[in-house]
């Protein structure tokens, strides 16, 4: 195949490579749902939850409670062990509520409606992912290791077999 008609499918292939891995990187975002299918509601340890799960930048917790009873407030450290909004930074009262962990750090949040004393208040805490772009490195050459978070949870083998046929492809 002469080098002008291959340059075009090359591209094209590229384009796709990066696409797949632009998408299951986005994709790969968990939603925690509080409670899971107890839902927001009082009587129920959610540090048992949160400890059951492990929350990445970017996933998104979410609420799913009577908007006639309760809401969703998210609070500091204080607030979490007094039950109290005064640190409020946001609330929340759709009755279903998916709210984006955009910071690694510790979140805290708790009904508003006076269901915190009895137990409607959760803490998590944020991990950072490593860059997408080094995790498709590190899996593309290494297929054994996948020490890394984002490499076992955001990267599925299909972009490293397309990176692999790109290669291939390119070598030829
Ligand atoms: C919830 O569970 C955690 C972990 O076992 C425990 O430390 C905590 O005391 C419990 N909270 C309540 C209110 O029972
Ligand atoms: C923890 O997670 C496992 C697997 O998802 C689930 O079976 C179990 O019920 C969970 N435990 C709690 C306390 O949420
Ligand atoms: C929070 O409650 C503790 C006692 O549980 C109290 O010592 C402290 O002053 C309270 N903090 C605020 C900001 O109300
Ligand atoms: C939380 O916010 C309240 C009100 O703004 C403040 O008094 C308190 O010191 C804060 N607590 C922490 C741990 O930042
Ligand atoms: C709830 O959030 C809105 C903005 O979304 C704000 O205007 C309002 O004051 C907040 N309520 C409380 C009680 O903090």
């Amino acid at each position: 195949m002469s080098a002008s008609a291959a340059s075009p499918l090359l591209h094209l292939i590229t384009t796709i490579n990066l696409l797949l891995l632009f998408l299951t990187a986005t994709v790969s975002a968990t939603d925690h749902i509080v409670g899971a299918n107890q839902g927001w509601n009082p009587g129920i340890n959610y540090t048992l939850w949160s400890n059951n799960q492990t929350f990445y930048v970017g996933d998104l917790i979410s609420f799913r409670y009577q908007k006639t009873q309760y809401n969703v407030f998210e609070v500091n450290k204080t607030g979490y062990e007094n039950c109290t909004i005064d640190s409020a930074v946001g609330n929340w009262s759709s009755g279903k509520d998916f709210i984006p962990l955009n910071k690694a750090k510790r979140y805290y949040f708790i009904c508003g409606t006076g269901g915190c004393p009895n137990g409607m208040k959760v803490s998590v805490i944020v991990h950072p992912l490593p860059s997408p772009p080094k995790s498709a490195i590190a899996a593309t050459h290494s297929s054994t290791k996948s020490a890394a978070p984002a490499v076992a949870r955001g990267i599925n083998s299909i972009p490293v077999l397309f990176g692999l046929f790109t290669l291939f492809w390119i070598g030829f």
